[in-house]
Parts: structure tokens; C-alpha cells; sequence
């Protein structure tokens, strides 16, 4: 049987249940094992011999304006899905060929680790999978749209752990890469910066593409109101910043007493026209560390914790969000390395002592609240990817203000950024 037929009848077999209407939902949905160890070897042994992925990674891939996004009008049909899925079809291999690529000009050293191989090999896996569905012809039926979409499901599941394993890989491979560059840590930094940067936001993008298909599935024939796919029609700011922040605080809970509350101010009442998925990412990963910091400057204080001030500011063009902390701020040497990966001061690893003793000593959901140091990289990257900015300033000794700043995808404004 081929490998093809082979994925795909375990993709059919496969009970998957989906988190379809998450709106923070690029996570992991559950997971297929059978005969994977088989299919590793047998997809790398076959990426050498096969020039599908060297071809499709020649194209350009096409990026679909967000507003784009809501071709399919207030109902979406059966004929929206199959459109969908044919765009897929044919986007889908060539962003992941480039991903591919991507790996390939990874040092020997950095793509033979087995976190960073095993992301590869999810890739070329992927790529086969997708690229020959249907014998590599484009769908037209319901049943095979149906097919196709329990695969997205699956290979969406299957990939839920790309960005752990990436982290750990270069973690792992840090010193490797330094001397690959004779100690030059701005070379080793930039290496992995500039991967890590594309390989992630190029992901996002695709995850969105394939997130959006699922939902719109689920809501054909009816009249969604308020959502079209992964598009909010009347996205409220404040909801989802009240939401993650209490979220965040009930975690922190374990580990102290009472952790600083949340207030919002400004435009509080805002709705629009969103996606809300990478824009929750980045609120998640900044309240993390608003609240960390909040609680390792006040920890030993009797006096109850200053509150973390949310603003938010709806504009024509973009919308902004501010989050301030009276968590004390940060010393310069500490700001010019925020925005790299892998770099943190949770655990009090790089010698700035701090709340890591009072994680570590709680001993449990630690890592939900720091010590990766991927948080800020990932946020800014994504930002960025969505036509935006995320800015920091810090004042030592007071506090941090984060700023996210994000372009609107309503058409009538005429502005978007693409996906
Ligand atoms: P992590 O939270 O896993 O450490 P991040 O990339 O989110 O990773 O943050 C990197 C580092 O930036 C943190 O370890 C911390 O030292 C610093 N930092 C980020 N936000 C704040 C803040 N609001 N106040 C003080 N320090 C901060
Ligand atoms: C990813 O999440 O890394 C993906 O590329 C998912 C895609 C294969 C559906």
C-alpha cells in the first residue's frame, strides 16, 4: 500500500475530536501513533529521491488578504467549502515546500538534531500527504471535501508540538551553532532569529489557512452573525483581554495569595472585524509576564498588589493595546536581550534571581507562566506578521509598558495585511 494511502486511511480511521471553535486556538487537538516510526523513514528516505518538493518550493505561495478571508458572505455553502479545500490543495504543499527548504539550509549539526528532525520529517510528511490526496487531483466532491478536511483536522493535531520541539532543538543546539561561528554569539543569535522568525509566522499563517477551513465546515447553511470562519464579524478587545488575564491569574493563584488584578480603560466597549487567534497568542504570552513580574517585585510586600492597567485604543486605520505593569521594569542589560529566543530570567537561570524559586518550589504549572523565553521573540514575529508592532518600554525600578499595535481587516477601510 502507499504511503499516501496509508496516511490517509489512518487519517479516516483516526477518531480525532476537534477544538474547532477555539478562539485561542492554535493548540493541540489529540493524535494518531500507528506505524509512525515507518512512516519517519520512509518519507526522509524518499525527500532525497523526489523533486515535487524542490519544484513546489520554486513557487511563490499566495497570500490571501485577511479580508479575503470573508469571500464567502454571511452563509458559507457547500460550494464555499470546496472552493476552500481546492486552495488548500494547491497552497498548502508549496508554503510547507518552503518550510522544508528552510530546514535544508540548516547546518548539518543544527538539522540532525533529533527536536529539529522530527519537525522536518512532520514537514515532508505533510507535504506528500497533502500534495497527493486524491491522487493529486483537485477535489470536487462533498465526500472527498469531507475527507480532506479530517486530514487538516489531523495533520493540524500532528503538528501541535512544532513550536515546543523547535525550542528545545535549538536549545539544545545552542553551543553547536556558536562554534559553527567561531563564539560569534551575534551570528549564532541571527541564525536562529531569522529561522525561527520565518519557519513560526509562516506556520501561523498556515494554521489560520487550515483553522479557518475547519470552522467554516461547521458552520455551512447557517447564518453566522458573528463569525466567519476564523474571522470574529464583531470581535470585542476588552472580552478577550478579560478573559486571558483571568486566565493567567487564576494559574498564578497556586503559587500566591493574591495576584494583582486586571483594569481596563479606554475604548472598552470597541467591537470589529477580527482574527483573534495570533492576537491572543501575543495578549497570553504579555500578560504572563506583566503578572510575573508584578508578583516577583511585590512578593514579600504585605500591601496588596498594583493592578496590571490595560488601555485600549481603537483607531480608523489600527487598533493599539497597552499593557502596564508596576512590576519594576527592567535593567538595560536585561532589555537588549528580551527580543531574543531562548533568552529568560525565569528560575534565575541567567543570574537574575527572581519568581523562578517561587515557581519551581510550587513545582507545578511553571511553565505555563514562564521560562521558556520564546514568549516575547514569537509575540513580536507575529506582530509583525499581522501588520503590526509590539513595542516595550521599561522603566527600571517602576515599571513596563507593552504596546500592541494592529492594522484593522475590515475592507471598507481598505487596509488588511495578508495571511
Ligand atoms: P519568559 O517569560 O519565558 O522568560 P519572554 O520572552 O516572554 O520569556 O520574556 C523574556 C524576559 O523578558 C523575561 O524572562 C523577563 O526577564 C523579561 N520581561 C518580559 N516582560 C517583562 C515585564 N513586564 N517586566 C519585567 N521583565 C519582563
Ligand atoms: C503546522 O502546524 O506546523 C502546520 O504546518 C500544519 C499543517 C500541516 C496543516
Amino acid at each position: 500500500m502507499s504511503l499516501i494511502k496509508n496516511v490517509a486511511q489512518q487519517a479516516r480511521r483516526t477518531n480525532v475530536v476537534a477544538s474547532k471553535a477555539s478562539s485561542s486556538g492554535v493548540y493541540p487537538l489529540g493524535g494518531y501513533n500507528e506505524n509512525k516510526a515507518q512512516l519517519r523513514r520512509e518519507t526522509t528516505a524518499q525527500y532525497y529521491r523526489d523533486h515535487d518538493i524542490h519544484h513546489a518550493a520554486k513557487k511563490d505561495s499566495v497570500r490571501l488578504k485577511a479580508a479575503a478571508l470573508l469571500f464567502t458572505g454571511r452563509i458559507p455553502s457547500n460550494i464555499d467549502l470546496i472552493r476552500s479545500a481546492q486552495y488548500l490543495q494547491s497552497e498548502l504543499p508549496v508554503r510547507i515546500a518552503h518550510r522544508i527548504k528552510g530546514f535544508r539550509s540548516l547546518p548539518f549539526i543544527v538539522v540532525t538534531n533529533p527536536h529539529i528532525l522530527k519537525v522536518m520529517e512532520q514537514y515532508i510528511r505533510s507535504f506528500k500527504v497533502i500534495s497527493n490526496f486524491n491522487d493529486g487531483r483537485m477535489v470536487k466532491t462533498q465526500d472527498k471535501v469531507d475527507d480532506f478536511t479530517h486530514l487538516l483536522e489531523i495533520l493540524l493535531d500532528e503538528h501541535g508540538s512544532v513550536i515546543d520541539d523547535l525550542t528545545q532543538g535549538f536549545s539544545s543546539c545552542h553551543d553547536h551553532i556558536l562554534e559553527i561561528f567561531d563564539g560569534d554569539e551575534e551570528k549564532t543569535h541571527d541564525l536562529v532569529q531569522s529561522f525561527l522568525d520565518k519557519t513560526l509566522t509562516s506556520r501561523l499563517g498556515i494554521r489560520l489557512l487550515a483553522q479557518h477551513h475547519l470552522l467554516l465546515k461547521d458552520q455551512i447553511g447557517q447564518n453566522s452573525r458573528d463569525r466567519i470562519g476564523i474571522v470574529e464579524s464583531r470581535w470585542k478587545p476588552a472580552k478577550d483581554i478579560e478573559a486571558i488575564a483571568r486566565k493567567i491569574r487564576e494559574s498564578w493563584m497556586f503559587h500566591c495569595d493574591n495576584p494583582p488584578r486586571v483594569k481596563l480603560n479606554g475604548h472598552t466597549e470597541a467591537e470589529f472585524p477580527y482574527i483573534p487567534i495570533g492576537v491572543d497568542y501575543i495578549l497570553q504570552e504579555v500578560f504572563k509576564n506583566a503578572f510575573r513580574a508584578v508578583i516577583e517585585a511585590h512578593a514579600n510586600s504585605a500591601r496588596q498588589m498594583p493592578p496590571i492597567d490595560v488601555t485600549i485604543a481603537v483607531n480608523r486605520e489600527d487598533f493599539t493595546i497597552r499593557i502596564a505593569d508596576r512590576g519594576k521594569g527592567m535593567k538595560s542589560d536585561v532589555i537588549d536581550k528580551i527580543w531574543r529566543y531562548h533568552f529568560t530570567t525565569a528560575r534565575g537561570r541567567q543570574g537574575y534571581g527572581g519568581v523562578g524559586d517561587l515557581l519551581s518550589m510550587a513545582n507545578s504549572n511553571e511553565k505555563e507562566l514562564a521560562g521558556y523565553g520564546i514568549g516575547l521573540p514569537i509575540s513580536k514575529a507575529y506582530a509583525e506578521y499581522l501588520g503590526g508592532k509590539l513595542e516595550i518600554k521599561s522603566m527600571s525600578g517602576i515599571g513596563t509598558d507593552v504596546y500592541l499595535t494592529l492594522k484593522h481587516i475590515d475592507p471598507h477601510k481598505g487596509h488588511s495585511f495578508r495571511i
